[in-house]
């Protein structure tokens, strides 16, 4: 249900800050700022820091920062609506919920109903595999002699459906307690057979499946016999409280450990995830045998942005470890890839080896995805060139799912490695990728949209005298715009008592305001055009994503976002230039100052050549004043800007 506009306008208004974050981290006053240490990482002083007046927090640390939602949201794991409830609550604000209906309230008991008869059937499960002679005798001892132990055997409700004669032990003890046939056949503990209802695990011993939040919506039962025409595993069907495709098993008792570590490891099975809890390794779920999916990959990332997938030492292991890995990279996650030795699953590897020697592997043998999947390819293409090109076009593929360009920049480097590949043939090789994404994405398949110039760096070469005093830096800011507008950084400044402040600003806003304080304008038609969509879409209090200018309706415009969001061979040439893009996203501040600055000081050189040469060629006493007092500002100007650059350069 959603919440209406203005009272979460509301809502965010009455929210304070340091009341919000003061319910879970000590803060002192210093300065106009509140400081604690930071929850969201290790330190013994503190450098997370509330600001009231803007009604921020920011952690100078590991750079978390934002608003009292943003802070519930990454502090107790909310989605945003479960974020604006929860202030809503403590600051007495009302959210008036539209009616339900009358099929919305039918449903709502539906959903009810089916977590009673779970929670029922569970207990059963548990009860009879603890204190029954058949749950004991069959049930409580293969998880036992499989090596596990009574706390974990409790800890996740692992229970037992008897193997009654009928079939129908469950069933009947839940008809008793007066559950329906109808919902005990919805919820699919029960199957419909030529002579009545009959227990869907009968004989197995049963692991329930938590939601995110505990309770039980589904249940896996494994078979104990051999029976090569019963499946190992039965699941729940889906119904209107389990969603496959939505659950990970172990969440619930994983999440906390997820976020703790800032790492989600994944692997295939239930008994995969019981093995590695048992050894302490806490941080672990199972995507239960099928390929992941979306809805997976974005309960994950509530978390962490870090997932290690952990498979079978086995040839499907390895095939399974490929599959979902692009999903999760075009979320913009980090995904390791860990195999383990052949004829190991993570149950037996954690049942034969210390946790020790199991952490150690995991540390020692993860290995960065595209690198995992360039030496597997790699392997398999030995010295055939046409399965080398397969290979070459499987791994850019890869590569062009990642959303953000500096990392498709290092993975290209990395590529251009572990392939013994020129990197611009790799480049070439990704923008057609990109390009014709993008013409996808703009509904002009088909349509000719100019090849990225990869030439043109040459060229700009020998025209290099002809260019405008700037013309790179010029684009480098345009760059800067385009990549990191809507990135915030820190800027530091003195408030009316000579105390520092700290204030977030949007890249975009910095670089329009800086520009514009001094009267620059691009000189470059395209770089000016885009100066301007920035530059009022910042005045009605916005900043214009990527969008905009890829698809732009005009073509100048689109080209060059797309060149500069793209190609990652220019900025090399660049490098030439004294523009610094290495590991730019580690220091972002650093970056745009530097380019601004930079920028900044040739505009102004050019100005105060100008006026300089204006003076040669006076005689007019009044007009040389003039012109030496111009003169004198701008070396001014240019002192300051080059006593910030050192600062920036300093850092
Ligand atoms: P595995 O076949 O690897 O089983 O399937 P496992 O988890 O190692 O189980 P054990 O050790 O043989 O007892 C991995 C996962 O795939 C799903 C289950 O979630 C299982 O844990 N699966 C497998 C099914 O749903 N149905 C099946 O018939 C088999
Ligand atoms: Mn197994």
């Amino acid at each position: 249900m959603a919440i209406p506009r203005e009272t979460v306008e509301q809502i965010l208004q009455a929210a304070r800050i340091e009341e919000v974050v003061g319910e879970f981290v000590t803060l002192k006053k210093r300065g106009s700022n509140l400081w604690g240490n930071c929850p969201f990482h290790n330190e013994k002083t503190p450098s997370f820091s509330v600001n009231p007046a803007r009604n921020i927090f920011k952690c100078f640390g590991c750079g978390k920062a934002g608003d009292s939602a943003k802070f519930l949201m990454e502090h107790e794991h909310f989605t945003y609506p479960e974020a604006l409830r929860y202030l809503a609550k403590k600051y007495n604000i009302k959210i008036e919920e539209k009616q339900q209906t009358a099929e919305e309230i039918m449903q709502q008991s539906i959903r009810e109903k089916m977590f009673n008869i779970n929670e029922f059937a569970d207990k059963y499960f548990v009860d009879t595999l603890w204190n029954t002679e058949e749950g004991k005798t069959i049930g409580l001892e293969y998880f036992r002699e499989r090596g596990y132990f009574d706390p974990i055997i409790e800890k996740f409700h692992l229970g037992y459906n008897p193997d009654s004669a009928h079939w129908d032990a469950f069933t009947e003890h839940a008809k008793k307690n007066g559950y329906s046939e109808e919902l005990l056949e919805q919820i699919g503990l029960s199957i419909k057979g030529s002579k009545g209802l009959y227990d869907r695990y009968h004989g197995r011993v049963m692991f329930p499946i938590h939601s995110l939040t505990g309770r039980v919506i589904g249940f896996g039962g494994r078979i104990l016999v051999n029976d090569k025409k019963s499946p190992k595993y039965q699941n729940s069907p889906e119904s209107e409280i389990y969603d496959k495709k939505q659950t990970l098993y172990g969440i619930y008792f994983a999440k906390n450990a997820i976020a703790r570590q800032d790492e989600c490891i994944l692997v295939e099975g239930y008994f995969d995830v019981l093995r590695m809890h048992q050894i302490g390794i806490e941080n672990v779920v199972a995507s239960s045998g099928t390929s992941l999916t979306m809805e997976q990959i974005r309960l994950v990332k509530r978390y962490t942005k870090n997932i290690t997938m952990l498979y079978d030492g086995d040839a499907a292991g390895v095939h399974a470890a490929l599959r979902g890995t692009d999903m999760i990279l075009s979320e913009g996650m980090n995904v390791r890839v860990v195999v383990l030795p052949p004829e190991h699953d993570p149950d037996t590897f954690g049942k034969e080896f210390s946790v020790d020697y199991v952490s150690n592997y995991l540390k020692e043998n993860a290995k960065d995805f595209i690198r995992f999947k360039t030496e597997l390819l790699l392997k398999d293409a030995e010295n055939d060139p046409i399965k080398r090109g397969q290979v070459i076009r499987d791994i850019v593929e890869t590569i062009s799912v990642i959303p953000d360009s500096i990392f498709r920049i290092t993975y290209v480097k990395e590529c251009s490695r572990l392939l013994d590949m020129p990197e611009q043939t790799l480049t070439n090789e990704l923008n057609k990728i990109l390009r014709a994404k993008l013409k996808k994405s703009l509904g002009v398949e088909g349509e000719a949209i100019p090849e990225p110039e990869t030439t043109t760096p040459k060229q700009e070469e020998t025209v290099e005298d002809q260019l405008p005093a700037g013309y790179y830096q010029e684009r480098d800011l345009v760059r800067l715009l385009l990549m990191f507008g809507k990135e915030m950084i820190t800027e530091e400044r003195l408030d009316e008592n000579e105390e520092k402040v700290y204030e977030q600003v949007s890249v975009a806003q910095l670089i329009i305001d800086e520009l514009k304080m001094d009267g620059i304008v691009f000189t470059n038609v395209v770089n000016k055009k885009i100066f301007d969509i920035f530059d009022k879409a910042l005045d009605e209090g916005y900043i214009p994503d990527d969008q905009v200018f890829t698809s732009n309706e005009d073509e100048t415009i689109a080209q060059l976002a797309a060149d500069l969001l793209f190609s990652p061979y220019k900025l090399d040439q660049w490098n030439k230039y004294s523009i610094y893009v290495t590991q730019e996203e580690n220091n972002l501040r650093a970056t745009v100052l530097s380019s601004l600055y930079r920028y900044k000081d040739l505009i102004i050189e050019e100005r105060r050549k100008a006026v300089e040469e204006e003076l040669k060629n006076t005689t007019d006493a009044a007009d040389q004043m003039i012109l030496l007092k111009q003169k004198k500002e701008l070396d001014d100007i240019r002192k300051q800007i080059n006593k910030e650059l050192g600062i920036v350069i300093a850092k």
